[in-house]
């Protein structure tokens, strides 16, 4: 025992220990949260915006991928505060986060968001925060075209800064070594990048990615580049070309099989952690709905503004 102790070396002692912390980290975040917050205040939140994803997702699946995407790309940057719900303010000096590369005209189901805020200022007037409405909104939108649920802490409350310098998301041609940085530096782990990345079983991409992962199988990269060449490149393909509309594991079978469109999804399997992962996934639906659930627990805690900070914005894509 003595002997096994003393193998531990000071710089594992010291990233176990910046490991705890991290933990501890977002404990305390999530604590800030809680289960069932406007259990009081609006009994009939939750299904609100239940039944406004519910109704958008039925007409057309594709707004899940959207909202999710949303989700994503509002805690990733500055915390999950609905910041990038923001529109940038007409004739300001600045833009928004919408306005950022990986964000401008592809964002989808803001319209949803902003339908169940309208429906939210009926019921309990300047009470739910448009940060909680995505959460929710992600949350369903997961159980919809997933078939899986998870009960999401809410009590976050919505910023009042948007500013397109601060959007740092990844880029699909990231090599592993940039995206475990990435999401490490937001307190996610490399295993949450993983199961998040699952994300990528639904929605679609813009046909200028196409050309991205340099190791795509031939035939199916030229059945995707045939398809886009008819759009004249200016169309999008799904993102999974078997179950393009089901959130589930398919994807680490994309990946195994090198039918991703980004470099960056295809770069998990280049470490034994992240590829070993892969493959549990790719085998073990349950597995993997487990670590997304908790993964998106996560992600929906990083930076919450809670308490008295921020504000209930009344419109979701302006500040008050
Ligand atoms: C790991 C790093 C990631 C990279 C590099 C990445 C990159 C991308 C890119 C380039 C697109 C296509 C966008 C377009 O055509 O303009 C996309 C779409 C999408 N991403 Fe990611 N993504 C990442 C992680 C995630 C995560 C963590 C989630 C959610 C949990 C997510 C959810 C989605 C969804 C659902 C779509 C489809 C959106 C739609 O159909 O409207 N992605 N992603
Ligand atoms: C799949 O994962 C679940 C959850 O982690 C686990 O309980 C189960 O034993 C796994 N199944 C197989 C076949 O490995």
């Amino acid at each position: 025992m003595m002997k096994m102790y003393g193998m531990i070396t000071w710089f594992m002692k010291l990233s176990i220990l910046s490991m705890l912390l991290m933990a501890l980290d977002t404990t305390e975040a999530q604590k800030q949260l809680k289960l069932g917050f406007y259990r009081t205040t609006c009994p009939a939140a939750e299904k609100i915006v239940r039944d406004t994803v519910s109704k958008a997702v039925t007409a057309n699946p594709g707004m899940a991928a959207g909202i999710l995407r949303l989700y994503f790309h509002d805690c990733f940057v500055r915390g999950c505060d609905a910041s990038l719900l923001l529109k940038t303010v007409p004739k300001s000096a600045s833009e928004s986060e919408q306005d950022a590369g990986p964000n401008a005209g592809t964002l989808r189901g803001l319209e949803i968001i902003d339908q169940a805020k309208a429906k939210l200022e009926t019921a309990c007037p300047n009470t739910v925060s448009c940060a909680d409405i995505l959460a929710f909104a992600a949350r369903d939108s997961t159980n919809i075209v997933g078939g899986f649920s998870y009960a999401i802490p809410s009590g976050r409350r919505d910023g009042r800064v948007s500013n397109i310098d601060e959007v740092d998301l990844p880029s699909p041609s990231f090599d592993l070594n940039t995206l475990k940085k990435t999401f490490m530096a937001k307190g996610l782990s490399v295993g949450d990048m993983v199961a998040l990345s699952g994300a990528h079983s639904i929605g679609r991409a813009g046909c200028n990615f196409v050309a991205s992962n340099p190791s795509l199988d031939p035939t199916y990269a030229k059945a995707v580049k045939s398809k886009c060449r008819k759009s004249g490149n200016s169309g999008t393909t799904n993102l999974d070309p078997v179950s393009a509309n089901r959130l589930d594991s398919q994807y680490y079978l994309n990946v195994k099989q090198h039918k991703v469109l980004f470099s960056s999804d295809q770069s998990l399997l280049d470490s034994k952690f992240t590829a070993t992962l892969v493959t549990k996934y790719s085998r073990n639906l349950t597995a993997w709905r487990n670590d997304f659930a908790a993964a998106m627990i996560r992600l929906g805690s990083l930076d919450v503004l809670t308490g008295t900070k921020g504000e209930i914005r009344k419109r979701c894509g302006v500040r008050n």
